[in-house]
Order: C-alpha cells, then structure tokens, then sequence
C-alpha cells in the first residue's frame, strides 16, 4: 500500500525515539512492499520557540491530512514556567482534540524475560495482558477551568461528561474485549463524583449490548491496588481521562520499564495518532539511551489500526520479542549479563530481525 505518515518527535527523547520509529517503517516498507512517505511537524516546546504556538496550523493540518501520525512527545524544563500562558503540554491536548481521537488505547505486556526488570516480584506478574482504554478528549483535562490570578487566588478544573462521551468509549472498550478474554473492568470514583455516576450508569446500560462480555465496576483507588495486587485479573479497563493518565503509569511499572509502553489514539475513522506513553525525559534527551521500544511497539499499533496490515503489525511485535529474547537492552530494563545497547543500536536489532 501507499501511504503518508506524519512524524511530530516534539521535545527531549521524542526526537530519538521517532527516528527508531521511522526507521522500522522504513524496514516494513522494504520488507512487505509498501511505499511509506514521511513528512516531519513541529508540537510542543520546539514549536513554541519556533512558531510561538505548541501546536501550530500547519502541523494539524497535516496530521488530518495524514494516514496516520507518529509522536514522541512534548515538555521540557525551558518550558515549565507555572505562569506560562503557553505550555508543551497543550499542544498535544490541542491534537488530540483538534483530530477528535476520544479513545486512548494502551495496552500492558509482560516479556517473561523482563520480569526481573519490574519492581514488583516475578510471579505477580505471571499471565498479565491487559489495555487500558483511556477517555481522551473528555473529562477533567477538558472541562470548564479557571487559572489562579494575583488578585483572586483560587482555581478549578472540571470533569464534565456527557453520556454520549461515556458511551462511545464504552462501546470501544466492549468490542476491544470481545477480541479478547471478555471481561470489561469500568474504573471509576462513583462513591464521590457525580460525572462518575453518570459514567457508571451509561457503561452499564452499554454492556446490555455485549451480554457475551463480563463487566465489573471498580473504584480508581481501589483499582490503584489490585493492579498491584493481581493485575493478571484485568483483561479491559476503560476510564476517565485523567484516571487513565495515571493508571497507564503505575501499570508500566507492569512491564518493567515507562519505555516499553506504546498507545494509539483513535476516532471515528481510520486516522490515529501512535505515542509511547513515556515523557520527553529530558534528563536523557539526546544522550541516545532512550528505550525506542515504546515507539516501535506503537508503529505496530499504527500498522494494525490505522493501515489494516496486521500481518506486518505482527511481525514487529514478533520482532520485538526476539531481540528481547536475545538479551538486548537498552539502560532502562538492563539486568546484569545482557547485553546493553543504545536507541540507535536497538532500532537497528530490530530492522534485522524483522
Ligand atoms: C500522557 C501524558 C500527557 C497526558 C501529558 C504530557 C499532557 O502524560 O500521554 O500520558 O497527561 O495525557
Ligand atoms: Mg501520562
């Protein structure tokens, strides 16, 4: 096939884990006979200095006219002035807006072989696969805000949902299941916030349709545990906004390492937006140590949903495991007697074993 790839590296890490993304791409296309072209935007930092805005016209423009969109990731320290009227971070809000993709979908492997890079023990994790479908143009990080100024110290942020929100989110995260084990786990705070009891109610009336799928409703603290406690129960878990944001973190802790977790970003139509989950790191940032797996595992999200080519979406993964198998590591899931490589040298076990 033909197709036009967007690339937005964005701050810090993004720029060498993209570069490895890409490089991928390039190996599929050689691979399987397909012509990728690639067309490089700014978002983020990088682009407030050169633009004034973190997501200029011409960089969402092209990503709507895009097959699909390859992002590192934004933010760093040159950018974090609490007082800032423009920050990083929007940018990458403004995206995922601006291309109406609500479902957030990241999902959490386990490589045996990475077990002992996990902080918890090995056989808590023993059978642990499960996605996290996160709401992402909703909720808390798009409700009706208030900044504090100097003569009125007080602030808010609101999580407001309308139940066509919830519902469609749910549809995605029941049909994501029934490809899967068929269990649901609907995570929220209804014991406290009203947008919660709305939620609770639309996933329930939802799961009516998928009377094949078990769901369980779960409150976000608790939820915080068990995922600790006995994350192999979890198949799918859908939820608010910011409970995602926070959970995904905590489960990368799953798999060993934020590096190894990748996520695509969906709408209405086949267009998606594909990102680690992982920061700019910009403590790392150019240092060429970054773990590239987070965006080689999303390049083979970008295969499968936005592409259609599943075959090649599978290879990739397959690739990926084989270079774990082989002991490759770059310094952030390194344990002693592999073998350490840098992103660069990681990109490129992968292209050989692809
Ligand atoms: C993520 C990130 C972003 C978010 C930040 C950078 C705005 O943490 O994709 O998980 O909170 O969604
Ligand atoms: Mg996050």
């Amino acid at each position: 096939m033909q197709a036009n790839i967007v690339t937005i590296p964005g701050d810090g890490i993004g720029v060498d884990v993209v570069a490895e993304g890409v490089k991928v791409l390039q190996a599929v296309a050689a691979k399987f006979g397909h012509t990728f072209t690639f067309e490089n935007h700014l978002i983020g930092g990088c682009a407030i200095d050169a633009t004034g805005e973190p997501l200029p016209a011409s960089t969402l423009d092209a990503c709507k006219r895009a097959d699909a969109v390859l992002l590192g990731a934004v933010g760093g320290p040159k950018w974090d002035d609490p007082t800032a009227r423009v920050r990083p971070e929007q940018g990458l809000l403004a995206l995922r807006k601006g291309l109406a993709l609500y479902a957030n979908l990241r999902p959490v492997q386990v490589f045996a072989e990475l077990r002992d890079a996990s902080p918890l023990r090995p056989e808590r994790l023993e059978g642990v696969d499960l996605v996290v479908v996160r709401e992402l143009t909703g909720g808390l990080y798009f409700g009706p805000r208030k900044e504090a100024t100097s003569d009125n110290m007080t602030a808010y942020d609101t999580m407001l949902y309308a139940d066509y929100e919830v519902e469609r989110i749910a549809r995605k995260a029941f049909e994501l299941a029934r490809l899967r084990r068929k269990k649901v786990t609907s995570v929220d705070k209804a014991n406290v916030l009203s947008s919660s009891r709305l939620w609770r109610r639309v996933v329930t009336a939802v799961a009516a349709d998928y009377p094949d799928v078990a769901l369980e409703h779960m409150l976000v603290d608790s939820a915080a545990m068990h995922l600790m406690r006995r994350p192999a129960d979890f198949d799918v878990i859908v939820t608010e906004n910011m409970f995602g944001d926070i959970l995904t973190d905590e489960a990368s802790m799953l798999s060993g390492s934020m590096g190894m977790l990748a996520s695509a970003s969906l709408g209405e139509g086949t267009n998606g937006v594909y990102e680690p989950i992982h920061g700019s790191a910009p403590d790392i940032a150019g240092k060429g140590i970054a773990n590239p797996l987070a965006t080689i595992l999303s390049v083979a999200m970008l295969l499968r949903y936005s592409f259609g080519l599943g075959k090649e979406a599978d290879a990739v993964e397959k690739a990926v495991a084989d270079v774990i198998a082989a002991g490759y590591r770059t310094r952030d899931i390194y344990t002693e007697g592999m073998k350490l490589v840098n992103t660069q040298e990681m990109g490129d076990v992968v292209c050989q074993a692809l």
